[in-house]
């Protein structure tokens, strides 16, 4: 293709193989995103579309902040990479510096990643290596959840739980894994925020303690907000009881907060938003606000001092990490997001939104094919009434709600919207009367 902008149909759409996607429909009638500017976005037909999940839940600062762009520009002209393995640059130490003052109690140790994935195999084998230097080196196994998602590598793939990630790999997932129920009870319908039943799901943790042995377990992974699957939001005193289980058995506690850290909730994490905290905290997307890659694992010092000082003297201490660990151009994004967090006070701005947005949610549940809706925050997620097989529903609302001028993730039957925090109100009537529109459409087709 000719055309640099990139704004017309490429000469060809079949090698790319494109992820998470149905390709052979979409290159039958492809959706190529020419533009994006505050909270819309433009496609190669020249239709607007209003962003209502920020990307991928990434973009919650809105699309094309100068101040972002100028960073990264300004940091590529001076220094483009450093070797990040026995060398380092100022910028990710300023970075871990400010990124400590956000994370809840003593989270303070900072390793950076590639993206949520790396983020959370990480966090897997730093609990594997604390147990290990305390000698507890037969902690193997881990807890995860039902309908959880922590990423495509083969750790996270193990420890999640959403069936469709899973069934093909069942192979090659790691050993020892174990998963408790999800959150979602069928009393859970059209509640705003957490409901009130359900915590007691968290005893399941400690069943696998008792059945596994709980010396056996290294840590107990969750999302305080299951993310992907639709929002599913924890039930209150859930997430305490988790803490409390944990601690009780000496083990850790890991919050995928890759999708509710930086300010979704209201609060910076989830973490501060429920008071439970976490020993160990994954974090991606919205660190950069979405424009470079970059995961990021808070650790506890505890943790830190533990495998650090059980190394000889000059060894590296953890034989992990990545290229693109803390590269000055992920750094350099994520250092302008966090100038933007503070002077747009930015984390308050979503906790002063969320009820205009839940409340312009919840309108939409008369329509008819609309199963469940829940939201915390300005994160939400509503079901769709499955028909035939399951995900057929959601994809053609999608592709109504695209016609409509609202673009959001789908996942299976559910739509989960998590509109970027520099929305305005008038933003938020737009995706609720888009939302309307195109789930109507869908459902008077039926
Ligand atoms: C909770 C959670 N963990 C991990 C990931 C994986 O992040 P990435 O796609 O950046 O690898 C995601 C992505 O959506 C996520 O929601």
């Amino acid at each position: 293709m000719s055309d640099r902008s990139r704004t017309g149909i490429p000469n060809s759409l079949q090698e790319h193989w494109m992820p998470f996607t149905s390709n052979k429909s979409f290159k039958k009638d492809p959706r190529l995103i020419t533009e994006a500017k505050g909270v819309y976005i433009k496609d190669h037909k020249g239709r607007t579309q209003i962003d209502a999940s920020s990307g991928l839940f990434c973009n919650p600062l809105g699309h094309g902040r100068k101040e972002i762009i100028n960073a990264i520009t300004k940091q590529l002209e001076t220094l483009d990479f450093v070797t990040p393995f026995q060398q380092g640059f100022g910028g990710s130490f300023e970075l871990a510096t400010k990124i400590a003052k956000h994370t809840p109690g003593d989270l303070n140790q900072i390793f950076y990643t590639i993206c949520g994935s790396t983020a959370v195999e990480t966090a897997l084998k730093i609990s594997i290596a604390y147990h290990k230097a305390r000698g507890q080196g037969q902690r193997f196994r881990f807890v995860g959840r039902e309908r959880a998602y922590h990423g495509m590598n083969i750790g996270g793939t193990s420890v999640g739980g959403m069936i469709n990630n899973v069934k093909t790999f069942a192979s090659i997932l790691m050993p020892g894994v174990v998963h408790m129920r999800n959150t979602h009870l069928p009393e859970h319908k059209f509640i705003k925020g957490q409901p009130d039943t359900g915590a007691e799901l968290a005893n399941d943790l400690e069943r696998i303690a008792m059945n596994f042995g709980a010396e056996n377990i290294a840590a107990c992974i969750v999302e305080p907000i299951s993310g992907s699957t639709g929002t599913l939001v924890p039930p209150k005193g859930y997430l305490n009881k988790l803490r409390e289980i944990c601690d009780k058995h000496d083990i850790l506690l890991i919050f995928d907060e890759v999708i509710t850290g930086w300010g979704r909730t209201g609060s910076a994490f989830a973490a501060q938003e429920y008071g439970v905290t976490p020993d160990i905290m994954t974090m991606a997307k919205a660190t950069t606000n979405g424009i470079v890659p970059m995961g990021v694992v808070a650790v506890k010092e505890k943790i830190y001092d533990t495998i650090v000082n059980s190394a000889p003297e000059g060894a590296v201490e953890m034989f992990h990490g990545y290229t693109y660990s803390g590269i000055p151009v992920a750094v350099a994004a994520a250092l302008a997001v966090q100038d933007i967090f503070e002077k747009e006070d930015i984390f308050n701005r979503a906790k002063n939104l969320s009820s205009y947005f839940l409340d312009g949610l919840f309108s939409l549940k008369d329509i008819d094919c609309v199963e469940n809706i829940r939201g915390y925050g300005l994160m939400g997620g509503i079901d769709i009434k499955k028909s035939d097989r399951p995900g057929k529903a959601g994809f053609q609302v999608y592709k109504k709600c695209y016609e409509a001028g609202v673009n959001f993730k789908a996942t299976g039957d559910c739509l989960i919207i998590a509109p970027p925090f520099v929305c305005e109100k008038k933003h938020i009537d737009e995706i609720v009367d888009k939302l309307k529109k195109g789930i109507s459409s869908y459902s008077k087709s039926k």
